[in-house]
């Protein structure tokens, strides 16, 4: 078993294992970085999971550990033309997460998650867990950030793709659950990074394209000053923070922002990514990215007093991890 689903099943509570235990589980995006992780633990508790993906992040590399074994099912499709059978639970996570990519190709970003949500809460009889992102709250004034913060975002601007579907999504699961009594519950993810964010592409995020460049011996870019914070979570954590959110007995109709708490500026983390690879590349600095939040923290006292979640790897510790598998996969 890989160390991360080691470290997400040993997050987890007997009860919480138990519950997964035999049902069948849909993950929406299961071949994707969070998805495949997430597969992999609802797997490895007994769950008979089915991924539905469309592989247009994802990669069947990401599922080499479940492909063939008893118990686990690819669906290659996209979820927003596939009718959706019924599952005991779905997590949706299909969408175009990276920047550089929804800012590309908006139209189709907006897809997954009004059209593609709605055929999952429409298929599935049983629970749905929404992947829902930090964006909704868009730049906030309030850092860290509640649940019970709305957001300020705006609705035309070149980062509205993502966030306004990630809040449509949210409003649309909402729906269901006042409307039709649904059971739908809401993870708002802070960033992620970890193994199997594919370092090749243009659209890694900032932890992984820094090892990856540092790792090459390539300059650091910096979309402007650097003095812009993130609260990075290692993928183990976040994972856990969902499995636990879909096994919970009261948390239907609810928000739960899952983040790590560790705010760095994307400075200090060049410096830490270049102190534990032992490369000194240079930081070269880029115009800064339009409608970029200046800082990004999420309060996160509602998953831990009601799920019993925390993040549990540090930054030093999920970069070193993350180093190693790069270094696995043949960077540096
Ligand atoms: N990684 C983060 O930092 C982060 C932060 C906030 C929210 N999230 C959310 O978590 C979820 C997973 O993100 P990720 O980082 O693993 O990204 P990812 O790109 O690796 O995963 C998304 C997956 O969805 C699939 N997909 C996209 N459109 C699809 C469609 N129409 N039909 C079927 N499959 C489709 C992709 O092929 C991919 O496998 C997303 O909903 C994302 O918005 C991630």
């Amino acid at each position: 078993m890989e160390k991360e689903t080691e470290l997400i099943l040993e997050s987890l509570s007997q009860e919480e294992k138990e519950f997964y235990r035999g049902k069948r589980v849909l993950v929406v995006g299961g071949a994707g970085f969070i998805g495949s992780w997430l597969s992999e633990s609802l797997h490895a508790m007994g769950a008979r999971v089915t991924c539905l993906d469309n592989m247009s992040t994802g990669s069947r590399r990401n599922l080499e550990n479940l492909l063939g074994k008893e118990g686990f099912e690819l669906i290659e499709a996209d979820v927003t033309k596939t009718e959706i059978g019924d599952y005991d639970i779905a997590f949706h996570g299909a969408a175009m997460p990276a920047p550089d990519m929804y800012m590309e190709r908006p139209v189709e970003a907006m897809l997954p998650d009004s059209i593609g949500l709605l055929r999952v809460l429409e298929g599935v009889k049983g629970r749905v867990v929404f992947l829902s992102s930090s964006e909704v709250y868009g730049e906030p004034e309030v850092v860290p950030t509640p649940e019970s913060y709305p957001g300020k975002v705006d609705p035309i601007g070149p980062r509205s793709p993502y966030e306004e579907s990630k809040r449509f999504g949210e409003a649309l699961a909402m729906s269901f659950f006042r409307e039709r009594g649904k059971d739908v519950r809401i993870a708002r993810i802070f960033n992620t990074y970890g193994p199997r964010l594919d370092p090749g592409s243009p659209y890694a995020r900032v932890v992984t394209r820094f090892v990856e460049r540092a790792l090459s011996g390539k300059p650091l870019e910096i979309h402007g000053d650097g003095l812009q914070t993130r609260s990075f979570a290692f993928v183990s954590d976040t994972v856990a923070g969902l499995i636990k959110l879909g096994a919970c007995s009261d948390c239907a109709g609810e928000a739960f922002n899952i983040g790590g708490e560790e705010e760095v500026t994307v400075l200090e983390l060049a410096a830490i990514v270049m102190e534990l690879t032992g490369s000194r590349v240079p930081i070269v600095h880029t115009p800064p990215r339009p409608g970029d939040p200046r800082r990004r923290r999420p309060d996160i006292s509602k998953a831990k007093r009601r799920l019993g979640w925390r993040p549990r790897v540090s930054l030093r510790e999920g970069i070193l991890m993350t180093i190693e598998w790069y270094r696995r996969m043949g960077y540096g």
